[in-house]
């Protein structure tokens, strides 16, 4: 009867032997893999309200040079620890795996349930930022698809209620959520405004991984490629037009706007900490899984402080409050077809995104399922297609409905709550395991512990101190409906107790 059992390690060796995965990734597959989780909305969208700010939120202006750096040497320190618990526990698997083996079964039911904010509520942002530049592609080739299948309808209330406001004076960064109010049809005399757009999105992805599309590692390169040409592309042409007064005042809303931006952009850099779920299947992890999970972080922090430069400089930092912050500045300064160029590439790689999220987060389900933490009906597996298709639909299902209805930034900060806990229980784990189990082979060692696992912890936990107190009681809720959960059916389920 305790709650801090842990799984048997030789066993789950000796499982992972019995369906012995090749072990073929190199450093740079690593890095690739690493890319295709990470650049994605987070750059694309994200970044503008991070950039300008909105009615809750100081906006960091050009500081957001910093905060993308602030945000990166977080990410550095739990990455180190990433890579330690990943060689630790060599099977495949996520955080979930890792600490039921070592930290004991509640901890780990925590991050589980976790990692249903990092990767299910992170895709419902990824979707809507997909919705935006979607729209806006299709608007730059001439087909029309109504403003009120691309928003939702709070933001289109708040837009309303703004021009109102403003004596009927519409500020283009909320002209669609306006324009979807003006047009919408009523229902009651209620607007019938839902993103559709980006319910469409979800359910297609969930429908090709149901078939079992599996991310391949060419297929994953490509998009990595397009997502890189386009960014390049983006500083190539937006170089140009810099006008280094824009740079000035650098932080407009002192460094609480800078600090607030970074809780918010972290949003960016989710992602890296996929790269671990490859640790069976990597040549070397003790050298390769460092060098991905670092390598990968330090090429995006380098291609976003370019970005978010040559953006801040191209157009007046409080100008850049939209939902496509790319697009709009290249059109801003007249460049369309380059805007139109943007928007396709930013569709291309949050799509990558909501793949890699979409196919992980059914297969985290499937594992608490197999332990006996969540009901049987969850490690179902297609007959067919050898998906665990229950829990794949589970997962669209629930990702689109919330997408429908959802304002993309209390998503955002929602999903870096989250991420940045279990980030915060990974980093303590390092710590925790060098004392119990000093013994224990690692291919990979994290630097100066306890320094380095305890400055992650620090970070993390002020980036979460920069959101807003309503997010701390969305998660704080969140976590105790786990709880609840757990004591009320996996503690008593769990095969462990057999
Ligand atoms: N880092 C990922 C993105 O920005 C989640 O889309």
């Amino acid at each position: 009867m305790n709650i801090f059992r842990t799984k048997n390690l030789d066993q789950l060796t000796h499982e992972a032997e019995e369906t012995r995965l090749k072990r073929s990734l190199g450093s740079i597959d690593l890095i690739s893999l690493g890319i295709g989780a990470i650049i994605g909305t987070g750059i694309f969208a994200v970044i503008g309200t991070a950039v300008a700010g909105d009615a809750i939120r100081p906006g960091a202006g050009p500081g957001i040079m910093l905060s993308f750096t602030l945000t990166a040497i977080a990410c550095a320190f739990c990455g180190l620890c990433y890579a330690e618990f990943a060689s630790l526990v060599p099977v495949a698997g996520s955080a979930y795996t890792y600490s039921y083996a070592t930290l004991g079964e509640v901890v780990a039911w925590i991050i589980g349930w976790d990692l249903i904010i990092e990767y299910a509520i992170g895709n419902v942002a990824v979707a809507i930022g997909w919705a935006a530049y979607f729209h806006q592609l299709c608007e730059g080739i001439g087909l029309h698809i109504p403003a009120w299948l691309s928003v939702d309808y709070r933001s289109a209330a708040q837009a309303a209620a703004a021009v109102a406001k403003a004596s009927g004076e519409v500020d283009p960064a909320i002209a669609l959520n306006y324009e979807a109010w003006i047009n919408a049809p009523q229902l009651f005399g209620i607007p019938i405004i839902f993103n559709f757009l980006a319910v469409a999105i979800v359910a297609f992805i969930t429908w090709i991984l149901v078939l079992g599309a599996k991310e391949s590692a060419r297929v994953n390169n490509i998009m990595v490629a397009i997502k890189l040409v386009i960014l390049f592309f983006f500083i190539f042409v937006g170089i140009k037009y810099v006008k280094p007064e824009n740079w000035t005042p650098f932080m407009p809303n002192g460094f609480s706007g800078v600090w607030t931006g970074a809780s918010l952009i972290f949003f960016a850099y989710i992602g890296f900490d996929a790269i671990s779920t490859a640790a069976e299947e990597c040549k070397n992890p003790g050298r390769d899984m460092p060098i991905g999970i670092i390598g990968s972080l330090a090429i995006c922090t380098l291609i976003y402080v370019v970005v978010a430069a040559v953006l801040t400089g191209m157009v007046p930092w409080d100008k850049l409050g939209v939902a496509d912050p790319l697009a709009a500045a290249l059109a801003y300064v007249g460049s369309n077809t380059a805007a139109g160029l943007v928007a396709f590439g930013a569709v291309i790689a949050m799509t990558a995104v909501l793949l890699v999220f979409q196919y992980g987060q059914p297969r985290i389900f499937f594992s608490m399922s197999r332990d006996g933490l969540l009901p049987p009906g969850f490690a179902k597996v297609h007959p067919k297609y050898k998906t665990p298709h229950v829990t794949t639909i589970w997962t669209g299902v629930v990702v689109a409905a919330i997408s429908a209805i959802a304002n993309i930034n209390e998503i955002v900060e929602l999903t870096n709550i989250g991420t940045l806990f279990a980030f915060v229980l990974v980093c303590a784990g390092i710590i925790i395991l060098r004392y119990k189990d000093p013994t224990r082979p690692r291919a990979f060692k994290t630097p100066f512990v306890p320094l380095v696992p305890l400055l992650g912890i620090a970070s993390c936990i002020y980036l979460m101190a920069g959101l807003p107190w309503v997010t701390w009681v969305r998660f704080g809720i969140w976590l105790l409906a786990g709880l609840v959960l757990y004591f009320a059916y996996g503690f008593w389920k769990s095969r462990l107790r057999s």
